[in-house]
C-alpha cells in the first residue's frame, strides 16, 4: 500500500486526526450501532458467559492498553486479570490452571515476544484471542479469536490511533463480557455504549485544544526530565503518555500511580521538575489532587489535565491546565490519551528530533 501524509507535516501528525474516524470504524465493529447492544466481532465466536481469568500480554504501547484492557475488564465484567510484557510472560512460567483466555494486544500483529507468548499460551492449552491491527499478521492468523482494531495503516513508529482503538476494542468488549456473565443488565449496557459511542467527538474536542498543549510542548522542550501521574483508569493513561514522550523527544519521563508518589519519585520533585497530572473528575479526583498537592508542596511545575467540573474545583497548585468535557469514564482514557500524544509531538518538533522515525526504534520487533 502507499500512504503520503496529507496535508500534515508528519505521519504522527496524520494519524493523531485520523483518530475520530478511526475509532468510530472500531467501534462499529464491537457495537451494533442500531441497536446500542455490544457484540463480539462478527464471524467470532467468542464467549465471556464463563471466562472468569484473562491472561493478557504485549509489548510497548500494547501493554498499556493491555493494562487499560485489566481495569476494563475487572470494573465492567468483574473479570481478573493477569498482566504481563509479552518478554516476561514467554518465560515466567506462571501456572495457568485457572486461566480461562490468553488475550493478546498487538498493532503490528508480528512482534516476536507477543507471538511467542501466543503460541507458548497455546502449546499450554489455553484459548488465546488477539486484539490485532494487521488481519493478515501472523498473530491474526495463529490467534483462535482475532479482535480487529480498524485503525487503518499506521506509518509513525510512535504508536496512536493503534492505542486508542485498542483502548475502544477492549472497553466495548468488557461491556459484552459484562452483559454475558450477568454483571451488566440491558440498560447499563446501553449507557456504556452510549458513552463509547462518544469517542469520536470527544476525541475531536480533544483535537482542538492543540494550540493550548503545543503552547505546554514549549516549555516541555526546555526540561530533561518529566513525570506523569494518574490513578484508577487515567494510571495506564500516565505510563502511555511518559512512553510518548520519551519515545519522541528523548526526555526522560516516567509514569506512575498518583498513589505511589510518595514512595520513590517525590524525592524528584523540585522547581525543574514537570510533573503532568491526568484527573478527570472522576471516582478517584480528590485522591489524585491530594497528591498534586504534593508537588506543588515541593515546587513541582505542575500540569492538570482534567474537565470542566475538575477545573472548577480549582484544585491549587496547578501551573497549567488544559480542559476537556466533562465526559463518562469509560470514554475518558480514549480522549486523554490524544492530549498526551499531542504533547509528545509538540515537543518533539520543537526539540527537532524525528518524530516518525525516532532513533533507535523499529515500528515493529521482530527479534527477541
Ligand atoms: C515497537 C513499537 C511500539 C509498539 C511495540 C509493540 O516497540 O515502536 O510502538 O507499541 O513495538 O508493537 P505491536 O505491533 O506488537 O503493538
Amino acid at each position: 500500500f502507499y500512504v503520503d501524509k496529507g496535508n500534515h507535516r508528519h505521519f504522527m501528525q496524520k494519524e493523531i486526526y485520523e483518530q475520530p474516524e478511526v475509532i468510530g470504524h472500531t467501534l462499529g465493529a464491537y457495537v451494533d450501532l442500531t441497536t446500542g447492544r455490544s457484540r463480539v466481532p462478527v464471524g467470532q465466536d467468542l464467549s465471556f458467559s464463563n471466562v472468569r481469568r484473562i491472561a493478557i500480554s504485549a509489548c510497548g504501547t500494547g501493554f498499556y492498553a493491555g493494562l487499560m484492557g485489566r481495569y476494563f475488564f475487572e470494573r465492567y465484567a468483574r473479570i481478573a486479570c493477569d498482566l504481563d510484557v509479552a518478554s516476561e510472560f514467554r518465560y515466567r512460567e506462571s501456572p495457568l490452571d485457572d486461566v480461562d483466555l490468553a488475550l493478546f494486544v498487538s498493532q503490528s500483529g508480528e512482534t516476536a515476544d507477543t507471538l511467542a507468548s501466543l503460541r507458548y499460551a497455546k502449546e499450554q492449552g489455553l484459548a488465546t484471542a488477539a486484539v490485532v491491527n494487521v488481519q493478515e499478521s501472523t498473530i491474526a492468523r495463529e490467534s483462535r479469536y482475532v479482535l480487529p482494531t480498524l485503525a487503518g495503516p499506521e506509518i509513525g513508529v510512535a504508536s496512536t490511533k493503534a492505542f486508542t482503538c485498542q483502548l475502544t476494542a477492549l472497553a466495548a468488549l468488557s461491556v459484552r463480557a459484562g452483559v454475558e456473565r450477568g454483571v451488566l443488565d440491558g440498560a447499563a449496557e446501553l449507557e456504556l455504549t452510549r458513552a463509547l459511542a462518544e469517542a469520536p467527538r470527544l476525541v475531536n474536542e480533544a483535537l482542538k485544544l492543540e494550540d493550548a498543549v503545543e503552547k505546554l510542548a514549549r516549555d516541555m522542550a526546555t526540561h530533561r526530565h518529566a513525570l506523569f501521574l494518574g490513578r484508577g483508569f487515567s494510571f495506564p493513561i500516565a505510563l502511555e503518555g511518559a512512553l510518548k514522550l520519551k519515545e519522541l523527544s528523548y526526555i526522560h519521563a516516567e509514569g506512575y500511580a498518583a498513589g505511589e508518589l510518595k514512595h520513590g519519585p517525590i524525592a524528584l520533585i523540585d522547581e525543574t521538575m514537570p510533573v503532568v497530572v491526568i484527573a478527570p473528575h472522576d471516582r478517584v479526583f480528590e485522591k489524585t489532587v491530594s497528591n498534586m498537592q504534593e508537588v506543588a508542596a515541593r515546587g513541582g511545575k505542575i500540569v492538570l489535565v482534567t474537565d470542566a467540573s475538575g477545573a472548577a474545583a480549582k484544585a491549587v497548585g496547578a501551573h497549567s491546565t488544559i480542559v476537556l468535557p466533562d465526559m463518562p469514564e469509560i470514554v475518558a482514557p480514549i480522549a486523554y490519551a490524544v492530549i498526551l500524544q499531542m504533547l509528545a509531538y509538540h515537543t518533539a518538533v520543537q526539540m527537532g528530533t524525528d518524530v516518525d522515525q525516532p532513533r533507535n526504534l523499529a515500528k515493529s520487533v521482530t527479534v527477541e
